[in-house]
């Protein structure tokens, strides 16, 4: 067995109600917290008002920055920053899905350094400690509540891109993952973060990066996510499947905490901010076409993932195999109600040329592939998952 090294400081809460110990814990942080929240589901649910009461009766003051769009930008940052100086916040909690607590990690790293923020977008770029992260998650997707990563828009750049802080220092301190606050979320989101969870686990187990600890992580997710997912479009009230959903997806964010993810993840970025498509989304449609790519010559872990996904694998081929793989994914997006391809033709080839030659700079993604890539190969992947398997569909 190879060496591996495994880091996780993010202290996790797991179970029906813990959101309530949130006053309790943010008490052990700070006397002040900036409460950080999406668009308006944490206000309709009551969800702030019961996290706003548990921080008072706590000791604890809530300052709230509201409003926070997906994929949020440096401007949303910059203001949420500027809140929590001017009202002497010691704790930043990210309540919601992905964007919350991403905006979270990034205002908890500007309000200890030094601006501009672009300044700590890459690896460990991080100098004076953040202020310390509480994640509330109320979707069951983005695992952010136990990575060292947070995604923004730089708005920067023309056109504007989607670039990732990963820094040890913005782990969480504590996750209060709770399944009873992903109940009301509705099917379109639910298919849509699910399977974002699923392309978590399933990258972090191809990655060049992975390792035993998170090979374990990933391949129960996979296992979870196949059974619960469509149990759950099917009932979106089913609390064990929203439980184990919600727990299949903090394992694979500590399976990526530790591997990466590898070309979906690098893929997808430029279909959310030129197509507008939902990140989920853009993982569904590069899921498959990215996964035959990288599975097609054969992988070392190509029969453990036939069996994670329940696939009986005795006597067949490598290219059986990499079917029953890719068939297993698609029926699985097809469940969820995504589309496995988009079939348009109305998105232009020089478009699609300057998306692949974005991806081909990100090293860090092409290092974590476990087949190496050309311009041509990104190219020929964004055409299948863009205009449809068969040329000309
Ligand atoms: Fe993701």
């Amino acid at each position: 067995m190879r060496e591996f090294e495994f880091y996780l400081p993010t202290r996790v809460l797991f179970g029906r109600g813990v959101v309530e110990n949130i006053g309790k814990e943010t008490a052990k942080l700070g006397k002040s917290a900036l409460v950080v929240t999406g668009q308006s589901s944490a206000r309709k649910t009551e969800l702030l008002e019961r996290v706003k009461d548990s921080l008072k009766e706590s000791g604890v003051k809530p300052v709230l920055f509201e409003g926070v769009e997906a994929n949020p930008c440096l401007e949303t940052i910059k203001r949420g920053t500027k809140i929590a100086k001017e009202k002497g916040c010691e704790v930043i909690i990210g309540l919601g899905g992905g964007s919350p607590m991403d905006a979270a990690k990034a205002i908890a790293i500007l309000s200890t350094n030094p601006a501009p923020l672009i300044n700590y977008f890459g690896r460990n770029k991080v100098k004076e400690v953040p202020l310390p992260v509480i994640a509330v998650p109320t979707t069951a997707g983005t695992g952010s509540e136990v990575t060292l990563y947070a995604v923004l828009t730089n708005t920067e750049k023309v056109p504007p891109l989607k670039e990732t802080f990963a820094d040890p220092s913005i782990f969480p301190r504590v996750a209060l993952v709770d399944p009873e606050l992903t109940l009301s979320l509705p099917a379109s989101v639910t298919a849509d973060t699910g399977i974002d969870a699923f392309s978590h686990a399933l990258e972090s187990y191809l990655s060049n990066r992975s390792q035993p600890l998170s090979d374990a992580l990933a391949s129960e997710a996979i296992t979870l996510l196949l059974k619960y997912l469509p149990k759950v479009m099917r009932n979106l009230k089913d609390i064990n499947a929203r439980s184990y959903i919600l727990y299949a997806s903090l394992l694979a964010g500590m399976a990526i905490a530790q591997s990466g993810t590898i070309l979906v993840h690098g893929m997808s970025y430029r279909l959310t901010t030129d197509l507008g498509l939902s990140h989920g989304k853009a993982c569904a449609i590069l899921l498959p076409v990215v996964s035959e790519f990288n599975l097609s010559q054969g992988h070392p872990k190509l029969t453990s993932l036939s069996k994670c996904l329940e696939e009986n694998t005795e006597g067949s081929t490598t290219k059986e195999l990499v079917e029953k793989v890719i068939t297993r994914i698609k029926n699985l997006i097809t469940e969820l109600g995504l589309p496995q391809n988009l079939k348009t033709r109305k998105i232009k080839k020089e478009l699609i040329a300057e998306f692949a030659q974005e991806v081909m700079q990100n090293k860090a993604k092409l290092a974590n592939n476990p087949r190496s890539v050309t311009l041509k190969d990104v190219i020929e992947m964004y055409e299948k998952a863009l205009w449809g398997y068969e040329k000309g569909e």
